[in-house]
């Protein structure tokens, strides 16, 4: 965040309050009005507010969450209405308009899913996220609504029109959203259940992941245990609400703001470029800024498989021997011995990728592709294409590599949609 906006932010009498939810308040910024601020505040409400109970502390605990989340998301490349945190309590977001609809994502059913599928055993699991959307109406207990029902009602926000197009798109965000969620849970040995969440729209005409994500948005059982949840099924589940239980209940909010904390990890895995010659330096480092984008550690070094072999075998034991999650990318043009001779030296994935565009390079590819018996290694033509396999492999090794990968496949999904957009729109023009 900008520094003059932090200080203008940080001042209250900048602020006007522009709207009050149950559970935070929005607030204008004097002379910023792409950005508002959001407030969390110290109240817990379940029943659609019908109990609600002021825990002191609630509101910083809520906001450390939040702001892991919307931090992890931003690392992945998922765009969102988050700007930056402020302090305790406070962020900054994108001043959006707010599609009035719940994007609810579910791996195993439980709770109100059972009530509305009868028949439908607890612990049904979904392969594919199941979607569903609820349209915000406190006064009729947010009724679910099918595509067809979002589409009619032709919401217009910032200038968009919700149609079939940004219906898609949503639903396409909220899958990945949730896939990255609980992809991060599992790390923590935590099943994400299901959860729920809104978009707006920006002064740019984005539809990005807005409101907050916090621990009342999603069920999480530890070790895929019901009897542990950490969510507020708990508070829900109360008899009696008791000084004793809100104390517990705060335990466990703060609980999740340390484990999402967790969220965002340092890369932990590596490619190591291996190049014939310097002169296939451009391409490896076209590799390596790629890959270190999608989250890998990327080190170059140069070696010839036909001339210092001795030094090819030696620097593949460099990176055998401290068990850090590797993989080789073996440069070579003309007669690729490199990564050939590399595969069959050592059980660490190798990637060939021949330069592209140099003399000959339709003929030399075959060096790459006809292997004697007993190698095994996989030839990728290009940079990108290079840095993405390598990151694929290494996506077991590390969320975050998984989750750069999922968004930006959904990246480049909202991108065509959005390039569709505007096809259509200019054609009728
Ligand atoms: N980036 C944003 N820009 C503008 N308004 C926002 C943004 N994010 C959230 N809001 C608004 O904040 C309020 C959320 O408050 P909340 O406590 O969740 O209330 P409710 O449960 O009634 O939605 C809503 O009015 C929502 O539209
Ligand atoms: C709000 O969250 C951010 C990020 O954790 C933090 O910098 C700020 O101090 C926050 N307040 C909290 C939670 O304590
Ligand atoms: C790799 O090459 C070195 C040097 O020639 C050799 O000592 C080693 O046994 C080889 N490893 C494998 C798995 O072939």
């Amino acid at each position: 965040m900008k520094p003059e906006l932090l200080s203008t932010v940080s001042d209250d009498k900048n602020l006007k309050q522009l709207a009050e939810g149950k559970t935070k308040l929005i607030y204008a910024v004097e002379g910023h009005n792409d950005v508002v601020l959001v407030r969390s505040k110290n109240r817990l409400t379940a029943f659609n507010a019908a109990r609600q109970n002021e825990i002191e502390g609630k509101g910083a605990i809520a906001n450390a969450t939040t702001c892991n989340i919307f931090h992890y998301m931003q690392s992945l490349g998922i765009k969102s209405h988050f700007v930056g945190a402020v302090n305790e309590c406070d962020f900054v977001a994108a001043n959006c308009e707010m599609i009035p609809i719940e994007w609810v994502a579910r791996r195993v059913a439980t709770g109100s899913f059972l009530k509305r599928n009868p028949g439908v055993k607890e612990g049904y699991t979904f392969s594919c996220p199941k979607i569903e959307t609820f349209f915000k109406d406190d006064a009729n207990d947010d009724p679910q609504w099918s595509d067809e029902q979002i589409i009619s009602a032709k919401f217009v926000l910032n200038g968009v029109t919700i149609g079939v197009r940004e219906v898609q798109m949503m639903k396409k965000q909220t899958e990945v959203i949730f896939r990255l969620l609980e992809k991060a849970w599992h790390e923590q040995d935590c099943a994400l259940i299901d959860m729920k969440i809104e978009f707006g729209v920006t002064p740019a005409g984005d539809i990005v992941l807005a409101d907050v994500i916090d621990n009342d948005s999603w069920r999480v059982w530890p070790r895929g245990d019901k009897r542990l949840q950490l969510d507020k099924q708990f508070y829900r589940d109360l008899d009696k609400v008791t000084d004793e239980a809100l104390t517990q209940l705060k335990g466990n909010y703060q609980k999740v703001a340390d484990i999402t904390k967790k969220f965002t990890t340092a890369p932990k895995t590596r490619v190591v470029i291996i190049m014939g010659s310097a002169s296939d330096m451009d391409f490896a480092n076209k590799i390596a800024d790629k890959a270190k984008a999608l989250g890998l550690i990327p080190i170059n070094r140069v070696c010839s498989a036909h001339k210092t072999t001795d030094d090819a075998l030696r620097i593949v034991t460099e990176y055998e021997a401290d068990f850090f999650p590797t993989v080789f990318v073996a440069i070579a043009g003309r007669s690729n011995g490199l990564g050939p001779v590399v595969a069959s030296n050592t059980t660490l994935p190798v990637i060939n990728a021949p330069p592209a565009g140099a003399d000959w390079a339709a003929q030399d590819l075959w060096s790459s592709l006809r292997m004697p018996s007993g190698v095994g290694c996989s030839t990728v033509m290009g940079a990108d294409e290079a840095a993405l396999a390598a990151a694929k492999l290494m996506s077991q090794h590390d969320h975050m590599v998984f989750g750069r990968v999922l968004a930006q496949q959904l990246n480049n999904r909202i991108g065509i949609l959005k390039a569709d957009s505007i096809a259509e729109r200019e054609s009728q023009a």
